[in-house]
């Protein structure tokens, strides 16, 4: 009875972590998308403009943005656009996997930047 509740509740954690990996995307490895210059057939990696992902702290938070004078709705697009028209390189599926991870990592940059000072000090 014992063995049957952990196999069960192995399955779920698997389950569940796996959802929960593809939904969020990760982190790592949109990082490396973010420095690596061949990454989407560009010119020059996104760090190159945002070294360490400077400025985009308040990116992920956002909803609308301008770019090149035309709003662009969402991240994705405003990656896109940057990918595009910055790093001169090729667009990106929205919901690939390598745009879910470097949204993951624009996000990751968020928290950092929030990071509050412990209260009391
Ligand atoms: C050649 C320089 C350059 C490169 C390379 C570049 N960007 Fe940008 N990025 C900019 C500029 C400039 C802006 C400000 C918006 C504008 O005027 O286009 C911007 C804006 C952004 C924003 C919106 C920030 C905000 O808070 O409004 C995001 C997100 C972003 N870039 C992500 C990326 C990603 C991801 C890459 C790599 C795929 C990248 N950028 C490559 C220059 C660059």
């Amino acid at each position: 009875m014992k063995s049957i509740k952990t196999i069960l509740f192995m399955m779920m954690a698997i389950v569940l972590l796996s959802s929960f990996a593809f939904a969020a995307g990760d982190a790592v490895k949109g990082k490396a998308f973010f420095n690596d210059t061949k990454a989407f057939a560009g010119t020059s990696a996104c760090n190159y403009c945002h070294t360490n992902g400077k400025g985009l702290e308040n990116a992920a938070d956002k909803k609308e943005f301008k770019a090149m004078g035309k709003p662009r709705k969402g991240l994705e697009e405003m990656v896109n656009s940057c990918i595009a028209n910055s790093s001169k390189g090729k667009a990106v599926d929205p919901k690939s996997e390598q745009m879910q991870n470097t949204i993951a990592y624009i996000k990751s940059l968020k928290v950092k930047a929030a990071a509050p000072a412990a209260p009391g000090y």
